[in-house]
Order: structure tokens, then sequence, then C-alpha cells
């Protein structure tokens, strides 16, 4: 009995796994005075709307909300981080401000929001450039940790913590 249990708890996480490995970006936490640091970056103020595009365990979205006092959505693709981020919104206090949705991050309303956070791969970014481009309002702000837009030249670049960069990109009053 064991021994089958033990082979199908092995097949899951080798499903989960080899699923996770063809995501356009892996799983990898962003350390949290990172986070705070392009929360700063993007300058993010009391009732705005944050979007965490690919928001893995929530951290952004959890500490947007409780130390920014900001209203804060993630976007997740894999429903185990996201049971883990609804959690940890829960357990924070601030489910009421927050909003972790199972989804996939290639089509979310951007209708609306004030800043988008990117921590993905190159690839990733390239696909989302086009739509956040042409879907978010003037004067919305994009940090994009380690990887840049391509072509788009940042308004400012921080540092994180590991000393890599933080890309703060805003959308222009006229396209
Ligand atoms: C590098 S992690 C960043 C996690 C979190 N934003 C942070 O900085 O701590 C990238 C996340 O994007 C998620 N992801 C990848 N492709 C996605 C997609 N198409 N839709 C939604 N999430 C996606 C992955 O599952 C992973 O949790």
């Amino acid at each position: 009995m064991i021994l089958y249990l033990g082979i199908a708890l092995s097949a899951v996480i080798l499903l989960w796994v080899g699923w996770n490995l063809r995501l356009d970006a892996l799983w990898q936490p962003t350390d949290r005075m990172t986070v705070r640091r392009i929360l700063h970056l993007a300058l993010v103020k009391e009732g705005e709307h944050v979007l965490d595009l690919g928001c893995g365990d929530g951290r952004f979205v959890v500490i947007a909300a409780r130390e920014f006092a900001a209203c804060a959505t993630g976007i997740e693709v894999d429903p185990a981080r996201v049971l883990w981020a609804r959690a940890w919104t829960i357990l924070a206090r601030v489910s009421s401000r927050t909003r972790i949705v199972w989804g996939n991050m290639y089509v979310a309303d951007l209708a609306g929001v004030d800043v988008v956070i990117l921590f993905l791969s190159p690839m990733a970014n390239c696909k989302l450039q086009e739509r956040l481009r042409c879907e978010l309002k003037p004067g919305a702000r994009i940090v994009s940790y380690y990887h840049p837009l391509w072509g788009w030249e940042p308004e400012e670049i921080g540092v994180a913590k590991n000393g890599h960069p933080l890309y703060l990109y805003r959308i222009p009053e006229e396209r």
C-alpha cells in the first residue's frame, strides 16, 4: 500500500514539475526586501490597483495591500500556488482588498490597473509588451525585475537586494 502511494505521489510530482517546465517563466520568488523596493520604485499609492502577472505565492499582492494600502490582484497559472497565495491573503487579513486569480496572465484584464509587476522571462515580457502598451491607461507604471522590456526606454532603473536591475516604465500620455 505504502509503495503504491509512493509511486502515485512521485507520478503527481513528476507531472507537476514537467508541466511547470513548459511555462514561459518558472517559479522563483522575489525576496521581500526587493518586493518593497519595487513597490516604492513604482510609487504605489493608497487605493491604487497593483497587478502581479504570475504572482507565485502572492507576496507582492500581500505586501502591496498590507504596507501600501493598495488594492492588489495576482494572476497565477499554477493551482497549488493559487491556493497558497489565497491562504496567505486570508492569514495576512488583506483578502478584502486583494484577489488571487487562477488563470493565464496573457489574457489578463489590464483596464484600470495603475501598476503592473513582472518577474518573468524575456519571452514572457516580449509576449506581453504589445498588450501592456495598448491596454494600460496613460500614466500606468510597469516594473520588470531582471528582464527589460525590449525597445522601451526605462524611466528609472532601481537595484534589487541581489544587485539585479529593476526597470521602471511608464505608459506615456500620448501613444
Ligand atoms: C519568477 S515567478 C515570480 C513570482 C512572483 N511574481 C514573485 O516575484 O515572487 C513567475 C511566476 O509566473 C507564473 N506563470 C508562468 N506562466 C504563467 C502564465 N501564463 N499565467 C500565469 N502565471 C504564469 C509561474 O507559475 C510563476 O509562479
